[in-house]
């Protein structure tokens, strides 16, 4: 087999998602299982770290043994020998790279949310389908077993007609206030200055996993709220939160299903996993967690009668099957990686998750706020 070597820029990865999912758990490991074996050829990341702290990128290269890393993005973009510019940095932050980057023809692929406005996330689409380069952002929670288990049971046609969705998403984030319980989540995510906010972060998730599973959003009704007023942050200072902290909101889809997400950092979880989704259709419901899946089809339905004087004579944990593994599951990420770097040496490998998907989620966030503002629903424009 051949080995194609492909140059990777890989921008601010010094940060949480940047090392852990991206670095080590994707390309590191592309690379230590010797690279993506795709029509007779190997496809081997080859990465260079670029962000703005010296200290912090030599660090993180000596960590994990990657050769190459620099502060100055400009020459490391002017270098033919990259081909791909990845962004993981701040959001506030995106736009700008990726328009560098583009200007210089790399192929782009990123994080979310892609930019900090609908109109700035379809203006670096546009960018990127003039300039020819292929383009795509991370849509991961769309290779997670959980959600994998639920596309084969809804494509086997388990659920009958799908009613409704109930998302569960999040966990107690500690505010800091407390000595022993540090915060386990950077500090910009609760200030909307920096890019923060639990619409902005998690409806751009939302949107491709409704679009996915359960039809394309319509409309959407939300709520939000800053629960928690003030936070302590990475260096013990106290700082006034500003962005919201947890989002109420249902979707509609034109699949005519009703899908309701609470989204909080400010819950203490007593459910199967950090996001659940109940799904309940005509003919069996399954709760989706990130790994697994629960169902329970009509003939193993209980038949519960309301009465609050007794103890439930039905543990309504029973009667529910977990799906078993029927495969080996590899890190969402990675998928998503070794799918863009199949579809940039072959234009007919499809990646549909391109910078104008990922625009959507943006302007699914942007849409909740509208109608948080307007305390009303608000209609989702089709493309
Ligand atoms: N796909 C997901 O599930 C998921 C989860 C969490 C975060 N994210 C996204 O990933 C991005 C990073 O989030 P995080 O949690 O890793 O945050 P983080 O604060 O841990 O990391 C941000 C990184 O960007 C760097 N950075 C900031 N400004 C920069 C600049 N001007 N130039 C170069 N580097 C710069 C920081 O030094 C840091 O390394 C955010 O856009 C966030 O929305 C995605």
């Amino acid at each position: 087999m051949a080995e194609k070597k492909i140059g990777i820029i890989m921008n601010g990865v010094t940060g949480r998602m940047g090392t852990n999912q991206h670095l080590v758990r994707s390309i590191l490991a592309i690379i230590e299982q010797g690279g993506v074996s795709y029509k007779g050829d190997r496809l081997v990341p080859d990465p260079i770290l670029t962000g703005r702290n010296e200290d912090k990128l030599r660090q993180l290269a000596e960590e994990y043994g990657v050769e190459k890393y620099s502060t100055d993005l400009d020459s490391v973009i002017a270098d033919d020998y990259y081909q791909v510019f990845f962004d993981a940095s701040g959001t506030p932050y995106r736009a700008a790279f990726l328009e560098k980057a583009i200007a210089a023809g790399k192929h782009i692929y990123c994080e979310k949310p892609i930019a900090e406005s609908y109109e700035e996330s379809l203006r670096v689409a546009k960018l990127a389908e003039e300039a020819g380069v292929k383009n795509g952002a991370v849509q991961d929670k769309l290779w997670l077993p959980g959600i994998r288990k639920f596309l084969a049971l809804k494509e086997q046609g388990f659920f009958g007609k799908i009613l409704s969705v109930r998302g569960e998403f999040g966990y107690w984030v500690f505010t800091g206030h407390i000595d022993d319980q540090p915060a386990q989540r950077p500090s910009w995510n609760y200030r909307s200055e920096d890019g923060g906010g639990m619409i902005v972060d998690m409806h751009c998730h939302w949107r491709y996993v409704i679009d996915n599973l359960f039809g394309n959003v319509n409309s959407v009704f939300c709520h939000k709220a800053t629960h928690i007023p003030e936070r302590v942050d990475e260096n013990g200072k106290p700082y006034p939160c500003t962005a919201d902290d947890s989002a109420y909101a249902m979707f509609k889809t034109d699949e005519d299903i009703i899908c309701q997400f609470n989204s909080s950092w400010n819950v203490r979880v007593r459910r199967d996993d950090l996001l659940t989704m109940q799904v309940d259709g005509t003919h069996g419901s399954a709760i989706v967690g990130l790994r697994k899946c629960w169902t329970q089809g009509a003939a193993s339905t209980p038949k519960p009668v309301w009465n609050p004087d007794i103890d439930s004579p039905i543990d309504y944990y029973d009667g529910w099957s977990e799906c078993p593994d029927t495969t080996t599951y590899d890190n969402a990420f990675k998928v998503q990686w070794e799918e863009f770097l199949k579809h940039l040496v072959d234009d007919d490998h499809a990646f549909p998750w391109t910078l104008r998907d990922a625009a959507k989620g943006v302007q699914l966030a942007e849409l909740s706020l509208v109608s948080h503002d307007k305390g009303a629903w608000v209609d989702v424009p089709k493309d």
